[in-house]
């Protein structure tokens, strides 16, 4: 199995992420993906990576940075973006949840981002909350890009637009609640060879550990869950997903 997005460097793994990571690997969770999406987390994850060669990184500027980000912290993004074993950029993107009075600046920060992505030929990682119209809108003006949108909140039907565009989608915890009727909805209506699964760990902890702090062999319940969505048996989901990473992140 791949974690294809945790936050591993979260204040929330400080006090056992040796022993999270171990258990991970024990229950079958060889491969990762970290994400740094802010300036700590991106120095941080880029000095995890370079001792844990089982990980790969994206790195960007989440939507909620549009205050702080510069054109000077940009340019140093292009730069850490060519570090060895940084496959993507991200997670960028629109989050009107939190921002709802800021979406120019946000468009603005999405769209340099996107630049960036475009001129070193990279994927991306998209976060959109409450935003996947204009997000959609935006992505149309960058034919060729692609990646997954991540943690994918729309119905089945809203995927598949974003599938048109060339991208994946990753499904999460929520897949697993009581109220995910839209998660479930993607896990039946998109193809198997464009889903990722992810944890977004420490976040969006899956039913039966939900409250509680993720961690990475729980995919295993969001790949139960679209096995159970499409009725096929947990390994194709499991084989299927992981040979979509490589092909999206790796070039594979
Ligand atoms: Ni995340």
């Amino acid at each position: 199995m791949i974690d294809t997005h945790i936050h591993i460097t979260d204040k929330q793994y400080n006090e056992d992420r040796d022993e999270v990571l171990t258990t991970a690997k024990n229950e079958g969770v060889e491969t990762f993906m970290a994400i740094g999406c802010d300036k700590q987390e991106i120095t941080n994850t880029l000095a995890f990576i370079k001792s844990h060669p089982e990980f790969y990184a994206a790195i960007g500027y989440h939507p909620i940075e549009f205050e702080s980000v510069t054109d000077d912290d940009l340019r140093t993004l292009h730069e850490q973006l060519q570090e060895d074993n940084v496959v993507a950029i991200g997670e960028i993107g629109l989050d009107y949840h939190w921002y709802p009075d800021n979406k120019e600046e946000q468009e603005v920060l999405l769209r340099k981002q996107l630049d960036i992505a475009k001129a070193l030929n990279l994927p991306i990682v998209i976060h959109a909350r409450e935003a996947l119209d204009d997000t959609y809108n935006v992505l149309k003006d960058y034919p060729g890009l692609m990646g997954t949108i991540h943690s994918f909140s729309g119905n089945g039907e809203e995927a598949l637009k974003f599938i048109e565009l060339g991208f994946v989608v990753g499904l999460t915890g929520p897949i697993t609640f009581k109220n995910g009727d839209n998660q479930k909805d993607v896990a039946k209506k998109v193809p198997l060879d464009k889903l990722l699964i992810e944890t977004d760990g420490p976040y969006l902890t899956p039913v039966p550990h939900r409250g509680k702090r993720n961690r990475p062999e729980y995919i295993y319940y969001v790949a139960q869950e679209i096995a159970n969505q499409k009725g096929i048996n947990v390994e194709e989901v499991l084989e299927v997903t992981t040979s979509n990473f490589k092909r999206v992140f790796l070039g594979e």
